[in-house]
C-alpha cells in the first residue's frame, strides 16, 4: 500500500500530558485515559451503534468510528483518545470470517485448527484494513489537536488465542493443546501474526496515530517459560519492526500483558540480544505500582491500574481508591517526570455508571496535582 502523505495536515497538539508521561518527562498532573473508554457503558454509544446496525458497522465506517471515538472525550476531560476498532480486525482480514453475536462475543467462522489452515495463513493485504487507517486520519482531523490518538493491536499470542479457539475461551484448551502438541505450527501462526501486527501498526502510524499499544490480554494465562517463548518473543518481533518516528515525532510503545506482573523485569530486559524495551508497560490491578517502579528501576513508564470494579462503588470510595493508586506509584522528583499514566487494570465494564467516570477523572487530575505540590 502506498504511504499516504499526511504532513502538515493535522492541527498542533494542545494537550501533550499523556505523551510526556510516556517519555517520563515532567507533567503538571497524572494523565488518564481508560481502556475501552468508548463503548457500551455510554448511552450515546449504544444509540450510535443502533444507527450503524452493529459493532462492525461502526468500526468499518470511518465517520461512525470517529463519532464514537470522540464520545467519551465530550463527556470527560480525558488526556488521550484511542482509535475505535478491535484487535480482531487483523485475523478477519486474514480471511477467518469475524462476527460479533450480540451478548456472545466474537466468533470466527473459519478457526485455525489444523496444518492446512496454518499453511494458508499469510500477512493480509493492508487494503483490506483501509477502513481502520481511514478512521485514524478522520479521527485526527476531528480531534483537531485536543489530545493525542493511540493506535493499537492485539499481541501475536492473544490474536492466536481467538484464531485457534474460534472465539473467547475459559480454559484456552484448544490453543494450548496446539502449542504443546505442535509447537512448530504454533510458532508459524505467531510469526505470521507478528509480521501482520507490525505492518498494521506501522500503517496506523503513517495514517496518524501518535502512540501504539499492544494488548497482550491473554499472555498471563501462559506458564512461565511458555510466556517467554510464545508471547514475549513475538511481541519483541513486532517491536523490532515498528517505526519509532513519524512526521518528526517519536512514537511511544505501550505493552500491556494482563496477568504479566511476575515477568516485569524480563519485559524490560529479557537478556536476549537486541531486546527492545517499550516506553510504557501496562499493569493490571494485582501489581503494586511503587514496587513495580523499583523492579523496573524507573526505566519505563507505567500505565494502570485501578480495578475496573471500583467504578461500581460510590464517588467517595472511587476517590479513595484513585488516591491509593496515585500514592502507591509514589513521589515525583522535584521538577522531574517519573512516568505514570493512570488507567484501569483492564477494560471498563459495560455495566459501569457513566457518572463514576466523572468522579474517577476528576480525582486523578485533582489529587495528582495536589501530590506533586506536596513534593
Ligand atoms: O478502548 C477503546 O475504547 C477502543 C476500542 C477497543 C475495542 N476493543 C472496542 C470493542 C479496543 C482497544 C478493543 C481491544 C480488544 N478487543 C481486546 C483487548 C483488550 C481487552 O479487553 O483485553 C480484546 C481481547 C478484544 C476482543 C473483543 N472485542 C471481545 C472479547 C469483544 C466482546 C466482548 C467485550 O468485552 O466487549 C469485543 C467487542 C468489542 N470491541 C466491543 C467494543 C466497544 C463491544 C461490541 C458491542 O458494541 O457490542
Amino acid at each position: 500500500m502506498q504511504e499516504r502523505d499526511n504532513r502538515q495536515m493535522f492541527a498542533p497538539l494542545q494537550n501533550d500530558t499523556f505523551l510526556r508521561a510516556c517519555w517520563r518527562q515532567p507533567t503538571d498532573y497524572t494523565p488518564v485515559w481508560l481502556m475501552r473508554q468508548a463503548g457500551r457503558y455510554l448511552p450515546e454509544y449504544r444509540a450510535t451503534r443502533a444507527q450503524a446496525g452493529s459493532f462492525m458497522g461502526l468500526a468499518t465506517h470511518p465517520e461512525w468510528a470517529t463519532e464514537v471515538t470522540l464520545q467519551p472525550l465530550e463527556r470527560y476531560p480525558l488526556d488521550a483518545a484511542i482509535l475505535f476498532s478491535d484487535i480482531l480486525t487483523v485475523p478477519d482480514a486474514m480471511g477467518l470470517g469475524l462476527s460479533f453475536q450480540q451478548g456472545e462475543g466474537p466468533k470466527f467462522e473459519r478457526p485455525v485448527r489444523d496444518e492446512a489452515a496454518v499453511s494458508a495463513l499469510a500477512v493480509p493485504d493492508m487494503e483490506r484494513l483501509r477502513y481502520v487507517f481511514d478512521a485514524v486520519t478522520s479521527i485526527r482531523h476531528a480531534l483537531n489537536g485536543r489530545v493525542p490518538l493511540i493506535g493499537f493491536s492485539g499481541s501475536p499470542w492473544t490474536l492466536a488465542c481467538y484464531m485457534v479457539e474460534g472465539g473467547g475461551s475459559d480454559d484456552y484448551r484448544l490453543v494450548k493443546s496446539l502449542m504443546y502438541s505442535r509447537p512448530d505450527l504454533m510458532h508459524r501462526i505467531l510469526e505470521v501474526n507478528a509480521d501482520a501486527v507490525a505492518l498494521y501498526l506501522n500503517t496506523q502510524i503513517e495514517a496518524g496515530v501518535q502512540a501504539v499499544m499492544v494488548f497482550d490480554s491473554w499472555g498471563g494465562v501462559l506458564a512461565d517459560g511458555a510466556f517467554q517463548a510464545f508471547s514475549q518473543a513475538y511481541i519483541q518481533r513486532v517491536l523490532r519492526q515498528l517505526k519509532t518516528e513519524h512526521d518528526g515525532q517519536r512514537i511511544p510503545r505501550i505493552v500491556f500483558t494482563k496477568g504479566g506482573g511476575l515477568w516485569l523485569e524480563e519485559m524490560v530486559n529479557s537478556g536476549q540480544p537486541g531486546h527492545i524495551t517499550p516506553e510504557v508497560l501496562g499493569l493490571d490491578w494485582t501489581v503494586n505500582l511503587g514496587r513495580a517502579r523499583q523492579r523496573v528501576a524507573d526505566r519505563v513508564a507505567l500505565q494502570g491500574n485501578l480495578d475496573p470494579n471500583v467504578l461500581f462503588a460510590p464517588p467517595a470510595q472511587i476517590e479513595a481508591e484513585v488516591l491509593r493508586v496515585l500514592e502507591s506509584f509514589g513521589r515525583f522528583p522535584p521538577g522531574g517526570g517519573a512516568g505514570h499514566i493512570f488507567n484501569l487494570g483492564h477494560g471498563i465494564s459495560q455495566h459501569t455508571p457513566p457518572e463514576s467516570v466523572v468522579a474517577l477523572v476528576e480525582a486523578v487530575h485533582r489529587e495528582s496535582r495536589r501530590l506533586r505540590a506536596q513534593g
